[in-house]
């Protein structure tokens, strides 16, 4: 290796770029080594590596093998076909007391020769590496000038079994086993049986991506779903040219399906890496921060939970709708920046059960990652329970706490400059925004979000720039930290309504006044030279 590469920082979520950057010569191999020079005590541990099966993966989990090898670790844990999901391969570490583990994946972006791939390191507790190793990683990527790595033949990662190789001992493990028993121990799964025999109807999209083989085995083996109505569960190198993301966008099948005639009762997808979900009842969307607040008031009902709740956590940009729950359950409630791994230190200190994010992440203390699966499964054990629809979950979830109408206005790759004229401009004009009218709304605050972290005494700054009306709406904007060319402005709208005569408006008509607010202060199309968003969630 001649020289290190400027540019292996790690975003929101591990190092993320195009393909043909991690084909580089050496390029992967610096930003691995440079994870291991920044651990200490790696000799003879255990490691854990998978991914979520897209193009590279295989390639980049031979040479993580054969690093860790000559690095020193003791026992590599690889998931059969290089498969793991991120919160299987989070319960892993767990599970085997690992030192720690690679996760190969970009999450929802799109897969193929020319398009993402991703490298992410978790620590012991199964969580992303917090801050603070990344922050060492990255400086570590600046000065690094070799690495290391064993001479011998690509492991068989097709058969399970125990190999020897580089003196270290190669464990090829099922992907799903575990991690399926894990699922029986928190949900009531002859309930959830019951339910799906008695005819109610459970739609899956495992987008091509990692979950299908998840699915197969839970969902369609275990608990008796209609295998037709478990759609894309191969998982593809290219996911079959399609973005694995599960939103309104990527997703639209399910959700057409969802809303049509004959659609099942119940409709869920997950993404590329299995650790986002997206929820959609007959005939009803349930937003990320309302599926939170609904698990979270909910989970009770599910024997892993029955004991109550220690605490929700949300990201900052996620809805208050959780916070409701939290108050009325006189539980703990906490707000940190975007990213699971700052819900990490909060789950490992017992100050809270279940953690969510409006970008389609929910989880809980049973993994230190967020779970498609499980949120699937927590909705399963709800409507088994209750024995109710989705639809009508959701209506008394609203009438009980009101209804928060929310949303988020994507601008992809814009230009990074743009972008960051936009942050800094909005920001400046903070010092005389409160007290300002804007249309028929009123500023209360602004500020840009800071995390204090209760349990390590850490603060990260500049997590997004926020605007709170008089009245509860709010207004968020923000950065993508997880794009791979140029930037992506996200601004997300809120707004409560507690009056169970108004739950009936259509999300972007409720939200209207917020989004012309958003422009007015903001200057979007200005800035941006977009006169919309790319993608509406
Ligand atoms: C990844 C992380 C999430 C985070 C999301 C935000 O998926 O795992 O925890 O919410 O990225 O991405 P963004 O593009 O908004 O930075
Ligand atoms: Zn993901």
């Amino acid at each position: 290796m001649r020289h290190p590469f400027p540019d292996q920082k790690p975003g929101t979520s591990g190092l993320r770029k195009k393909v043909p950057v991690f084909q580089e010569p050496g390029y992967t191999e610096a930003f691995i080594q440079s994870i291991f020079d920044s651990l200490e005590g790696i000799e003879g541990k255990t490691l854990v590596i998978g991914g979520d099966g897209r193009f590279y993966n295989r390639e980049v989990i031979q040479t993580a093998i054969r690093m860790a090898a000559a690095n020193g670790f003791g026992r590599v844990l690889v998931g059969q076909g290089g498969i793991l999901s991120t919160p299987a391969a989070s319960h892993l570490i767990r599970k085997n007391k690992a030192f720690g583990g690679l996760i190969l994946s970009a999450s929802h972006n799109p897969g193929g020769p020319t398009e993402d791939f991703g490298i992410k390191y978790n620590i012991s507790n199964g969580g992303p590496a917090p801050e603070k190793i990344t922050e060492a990683m990255y400086a570590r990527t600046q000065t690094i000038d070799r690495y290391l790595i064993a001479d011998f033949d690509d492991v068989d990662l097709d058969q399970t079994g125990v190999f020897e190789a580089g003196g270290m001992a190669i464990e090829v493990v099922d992907p799903v086993t575990d991690y399926a028993e894990l699922m029986e121990t928190l949900f009531d799964f002859d309930a959830i049986r019951a339910l799906v025999s008695g005819g109610f109807m459970v739609a899956f999209d495992a987008m091509h991506a990692v979950t299908g083989p998840y699915a197969r085995e839970i969902l369609v083996r275990r608990l008796g779903v209609d295998p037709a109505l478990v759609f894309n569960a191969t998982p593809l190198e290219d996911f079959g040219g399609h973005h694995p993301d599960p939103n309104l966008v990527h997703a639209r099948m399910l959700y057409d399906l969802m809303m049509g005639p004959d659609a099942p009762d119940f409709g869920a997808a997950s993404d590329g890496d299995g650790d986002r979900n997206l929820i959609i009842g007959r005939n009803i969307f349930v937003t990320p921060s309302d599926s939170l607040a609904m698990l979270a008031a909910n989970a009770h009902l599910a024997p892993g939970y029955k004991g109550g709740l220690k605490g929700i956590a949300r990201s900052m940009p996620t809805s208050g709708a959780a916070d409701r729950v939290a108050a009325k359950l006189g539980v703990e409630m906490h707000e940190t920046p975007t990213g699971w791994k700052f819900f990490g230190n909060l789950l490992d200190a017992g100050r809270c059960t279940i953690c969510g994010e409006e970008s389609a992440g929910t989880g809980s203390d049973h993994v230190r990652e967020k779970d498609g699966l499980w949120a699937v499964l927590l909705w399963l054990n709800i409507l088994a329970v209750r024995r109710q629809s989705a639809l009508e979950i959701v209506r008394d979830h609203w009438a009980e706490y009101g209804r928060t109408y929310y949303s988020r206005h994507d601008y992809e790759a814009i230009e990074t400059e743009n972008a960051n004229r936009l942050m800094a401009a909005l920001e400046d004009s903070f010092g005389s925004l409160a007290g300002r009218q804007v249309g028929s709304l009123t500023v209360e605050k602004a500020d840009s979000f800071s995390y204090h972290d209760p349990v390590d005494g850490s603060v990260s700054r500049n997590q997004g720039l926020r605007i709170f009306f008089e009245g509860g709406a709010r207004l968020v904007f923000r950065l993508s930290g997880t794009g791979t060319s140029g930037a992506t402005l996200r601004v997300y709208m809120e707004r409560h309504e507690p009056d169970v005569s108004r739950h009936d408006q259509e999300t972007q008509t409720a939200l209207a006044p917020v989004i012309e607010a958003a422009e007015t202060l903001a200057g979007i199309r200005k800035h941006t030279g977009r006169d919309a968003p790319t993608v509406i969630t």
